[in-house]
This record gives C-alpha cells, sequence and structure tokens, in this order.
C-alpha cells in the first residue's frame, strides 16, 4: 500500500482545551468530524498517551478552538509538541474562557463539547460529543491540515492519527 494516499484526505488544525484540578490544558488535534447536525454532534480521535486523553475521559468535557491561517503557529507547536503533564500551556498562549473552557484567542470560531460515546481502538480512543454551544470569533479563511504542512512547514509528532513514518 501507498501510504502516501492517506495525506490526500483533508482536515482541520485545531486545539482542544479542557479544565482538570483547577487548571486548563489541552493539546493540538486534525482528526476532528462532524458526524450529525440535529443534535450537532462531532468525532475526535485522541491518543492514549496524550495526557489530554486521561482528562477527557475524566472530565468528559471539552473545547475545540477552530485555528484559521492568521492564528500563531505557536499555538500548534506548544500544544501539539509538549504535554500538559509538564507544562501548563494556557500560561503561554493567550485564551479566553467560555462556559468554564479555554478558547484560544486568535481562533476564528470555538465549539463546547460533551461526550457521550466512545470507540477504541489500539492507540487511540474516537469520543463522540454533542455540541452544546459554539460561535464565530472572526471571518479568517479556517487553517486546513494542508495549509499547515505545505505553507506553515509544519510536523506532526507521532501521536497525531496522520502520522507516516518515512
Ligand atoms: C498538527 C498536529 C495534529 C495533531 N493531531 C492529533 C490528533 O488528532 N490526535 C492526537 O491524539 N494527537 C494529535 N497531535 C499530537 C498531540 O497534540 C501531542 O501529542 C501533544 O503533545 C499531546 O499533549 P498532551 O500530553 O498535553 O495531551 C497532533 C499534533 C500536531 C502538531
Amino acid at each position: 500500500m501507498n501510504n502516501n494516499v492517506l495525506n490526500n484526505l483533508s482536515y482541520g488544525v485545531y486545539i482542544v482545551g479542557c479544565k482538570i484540578n483547577g487548571k486548563y490544558t489541552g493539546c493540538t488535534v486534525n482528526s476532528i468530524m462532524q458526524i450529525t447536525s440535529s443534535p450537532a454532534s462531532i468525532a475526535l480521535s485522541v491518543n492514549h498517551d496524550n495526557y489530554t486523553h486521561k482528562c477527557l475521559e475524566e472530565t468528559k468535557e471539552f473545547s475545540i478552538s477552530i485555528l484559521s491561517e492568521k492564528s500563531n503557529p505557536l499555538a500548534i507547536g506548544t500544544f501539539g509538541f509538549r504535554s500538559g503533564r509538564d507544562c501548563e500551556k494556557f500560561e503561554i498562549i493567550p485564551y479566553e474562557v467560555v462556559d468554564n473552557l479555554p478558547i484560544v484567542k486568535d481562533a476564528c470560531g470555538y465549539l463546547i463539547c460533551k461526550i457521550t460515546n466512545k470507540i477504541e481502538t489500539s492507540t487511540h480512543t474516537v469520543f463522540i460529543a454533542d455540541v452544546l454551544n459554539g460561535d464565530i470569533m472572526d471571518d479568517k479563511t479556517p487553517m486546513t491540515y494542508s495549509y499547515y504542512h505545505n505553507v506553515i512547514k509544519g510536523k506532526s509528532p507521532k501521536s497525531a492519527p496522520t502520522y507516516i513514518n518515512d
């Protein structure tokens, strides 16, 4: 099989935010898709080893900050290559709070989600969640995963579902 064909699948780039033990944390993800429209629900794939996985399992709620092409790529790196186990990412990246959950300030929109179900795989959990709230923050173009790779020249770590070892 030519694994590179999987690079032709399309995604966005997002920051998942959660609150655990009074602190905000989260990670960068690309693996979000809308599942139903009424009620609005989404799916999100998270690696078992990520600290965010533990937080989602425990709290069952999270925010999604939808990044735009103008969002500071520092957020993608901070949330995507460091762990909330040893750093407070939301102390580095400016945020606001909606419904008790952190939203990256220069995102172009956000969703507030409640986990209703999950599917296990060998390395990742696919969380299914209802969208309880959400808004557009500005009219900038949402960042695609291919923009992140081809224009920003960003990389993805091993824990990302789309990682290819080449
Ligand atoms: C562009 C990009 C996309 C990513 N997508 C995912 C994803 O969909 N699911 C996932 O589990 N990790 C993904 N990651 C990796 C996590 O963000 C990374 O492992 C992070 O350090 C986990 O932090 P935590 O331990 O604080 O949860 C992605 C990283 C990048 C840079």
